[in-house]
């Protein structure tokens, strides 16, 4: 659960730095900690309440990405959010809220789309008729 928290928090800056593909990136990173728990510990009583609290959360994760809207991300992140806290409810672990991250979990992470970075120190490129 605590790779599910630094990719949950990760994905928040992803989004609203509307760095999409990273934002892609985490969302996966969180279902396959999951598939991970289902895989290897399929004994573990909060396995039968993944199907009813998480993927409707990491849907709503995908929804915001294909929109590429920071707005809607922030709504949809909500939404996850309180998928993850409600199963820790129905499993009486009630004590583990999860909250929106206000600061990144790391300081050695650009979480800004690369190619703006690109933008900021552009490849010149000479024109076709330059060229000529
Ligand atoms: C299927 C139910 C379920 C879902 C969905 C779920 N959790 Fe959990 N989570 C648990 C249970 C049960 C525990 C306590 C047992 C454990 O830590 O393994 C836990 C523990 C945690 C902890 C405490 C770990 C620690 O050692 O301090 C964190 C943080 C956490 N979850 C984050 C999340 C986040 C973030 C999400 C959503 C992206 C999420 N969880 C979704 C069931 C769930």
């Amino acid at each position: 659960m605590s790779t599910i928290q630094m990719h949950h928090a990760k994905l928040w800056f992803a989004g609203i730095n509307g760095n999409w593909q990273l934002a892609d990136f985490e969302i996966n990173e969180i279902k396959e900690s999951i598939e991970d728990i289902e895989k290897f510990c399929p004994e573990r009583p909060e396995i039968k309440s993944l199907a009813s609290y998480l993927p409707s959360g990491i849907d709503s994760i995908n929804y915001a990405i294909g929109k590429q809207d920071i707005k809607v991300f922030k709504d949809e992140f909500l939404f996850l959010t309180s998928s993850c806290n409600n199963c820790h409810k129905a499993n009486g672990y009630g004590i583990n809220v999860v909250t929106i991250p206000t600061t990144s979990p790391v300081s050695n992470q650009d979480f800004k789309p690369v190619i703006k970075q690109e933008l900021m120190n552009p490849v010149v490129q000479m024109s076709d008729s330059a060229k000529k």
